[in-house]
C-alpha cells in the first residue's frame, strides 16, 4: 500500500496542469508546513528565525522543468535577488537551485548563461550555490555542467544520490574538483536498471558514499532525517578524527524539527533546506511520497480540522 501511494504521489508530482493550478491558487493543502512562503520577503523572516536558533540555511527557489526561455530568465533573476537579500540582511544562508529551472531542458547555452549570472552574484556576495540533483535522465548532464562551472567558480556545490548505481563512481570522479557535496538517498521514481530498488541497499550505499567523500577530505553535507545515517556519520567522525568543520547535517524545513534542534545542541552544524516560491507543487508531492503518513496532515488541510 505504502509503495502504491509513493508511486501515486511521484506520478502526481510531474502533472503540469496541477503545477499551473497550484501556482495560480497559492500555498494550499498544508503545503505551508514544508514551504516557507511565496515571497523572499516572508522567507527572509523564516531564515532569520532559524539563524537565531543556531541553524544555517540553504534556500531553494522552487521551480523545475521550465520549458520557456523567458521563465528560465525570470527564475534566474529571482535567484540573484535572493542572494542580494541574503547579503543585505546578513542572513546565514546559501542558495539551492535546479538546473531545469534555469533552462536545462531548453538549451545548454541558456542554462550556462543563467548559471554564470547567478554564480557571479554568489561570488560577489560570498553565497555558496548548490545545484540540486534531479531525475536520472538529467544526472549526467547536471554533473557535466557542474564540472565546467566548478573550474570557474569556487562557491559551487552539487548533490549525489545514493539510490543510483553510478554514484560511487561519481564520488571518485568528482574528487579531483574537491567538491562540496550534499549526499542524499534520492527522491525521484527511477527504474531498477539505474537505481537500487531495495531500501536496505540504498541505505548501505549511502553509508558507503558518506565514508568515501569524508575520507577523501572533501566537505560533506549529510542530508537525511534518518537517525541511522546520522549516527553512522558521528561514528566516522570519532573513528577517523574528522573535524566538525568538514561536514554538516542537513534536513528539510518542517521535518523532524526536534531532531534539528538536538543536533545544534550537540554542537553539530545543522543546515535547513528552506523552499520558497509559488512553484511549490512538485516539491510538496515528493515530500508526501516519502512519507504517506503526511497525507493525513494534508487531508486536514483540505477538509478542515
Ligand atoms: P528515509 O526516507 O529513509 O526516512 C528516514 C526517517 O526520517 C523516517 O523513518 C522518518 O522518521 C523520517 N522522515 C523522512 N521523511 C519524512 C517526511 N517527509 N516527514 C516526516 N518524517 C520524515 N533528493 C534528491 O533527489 N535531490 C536533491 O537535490 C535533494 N536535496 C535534498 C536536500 C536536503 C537538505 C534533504 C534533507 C533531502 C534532499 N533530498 C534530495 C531528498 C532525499 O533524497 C530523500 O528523498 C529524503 O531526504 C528522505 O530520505 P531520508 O534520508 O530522510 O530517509
Amino acid at each position: 500500500m505504502e509503495q502504491l501511494l509513493r508511486n501515486f504521489f511521484l506520478f502526481l508530482s510531474k502533472n503540469k496542469l496541477f503545477t499551473k493550478l497550484a501556482r495560480k491558487y497559492g500555498l494550499r493543502f498544508g503545503a505551508g508546513r514544508f514551504v516557507a512562503g511565496e515571497t523572499m520577503e516572508n522567507t527572509a523572516k523564516v531564515i532569520q528565525e532559524l539563524n537565531d536558533k543556531g541553524m544555517d540555511v540553504t534556500i531553494d527557489h522552487l521551480g523545475e522543468f521550465v520549458d520557456k526561455e523567458e521563465e528560465a530568465r525570470q527564475r534566474t533573476e529571482e535567484c540573484i535577488e535572493a542572494i542580494e537579500v541574503i547579503s543585505e540582511q546578513d542572513l546565514h544562508s546559501q542558495l539551492s537551485l535546479k538546473l531545469t529551472s534555469m533552462g536545462l531542458d531548453i538549451s545548454e547555452d541558456l542554462v550556462m548563461d543563467n548559471m554564470r549570472k547567478i554564480l557571479d552574484a554568489g561570488k560577489k556576495h560570498n553565497v555558496l550555490v548548490t545545484i540540486d540533483m534531479e531525475d536520472y535522465e538529467r544526472c549526467g548532464k547536471t554533473l557535466e555542467i557542474f564540472k565546467k562551472l566548478r573550474s570557474e567558480y569556487e562557491l559551487l556545490g552539487t548533490v549525489l544520490q545514493s539510490y543510483l548505481y553510478r554514484t560511487v563512481e561519481d564520488i571518485q570522479e568528482l574528487d579531483q574538483y574537491n567538491p562540496n557535496l550534499r549526499l542524499v538517498k534520492g527522491a525521484y521514481k527511477e527504474s531498477p536498471k539505474v537505481a537500487f530498488p531495495e531500501k536496505k541497499d540504498v541505505d548501505e550505499n549511502f553509508k558507503k558514499i558518506i565514508k568515501m567523500h569524508l575520507l577523501n577530505g572533501n566537505y560533506t553535507a549529510v542530508a537525511t532525517h534518518d537517525d541511522a545515517m546520522i549516527e553512522y556519520t558521528k561514528e566516522l567522525e570519532k573513528e577517523y578524527n574528522i573535524s566538525r568543520d568538514q561536514f554538516e547535517f542537513q534536513m528539510l524545513y518542517g521535518i523532524r524539527t526536534d531532531r534539528q534542534a538536538e543536533l545544534v545542541k550537540e554542537g553539530y552544524r545543522m543546515r535547513i533546506y528552506v523552499p520558497y516560491g509559488d512553484d511549490w507543487y512538485g516539491y510538496f508531492m515528493r515530500r508526501l511520497a516519502e512519507r504517506p503518513a503526511n497525507v493525513a496532515f494534508v487531508l486536514k488541510g483540505v477538509f478542515g480540522k
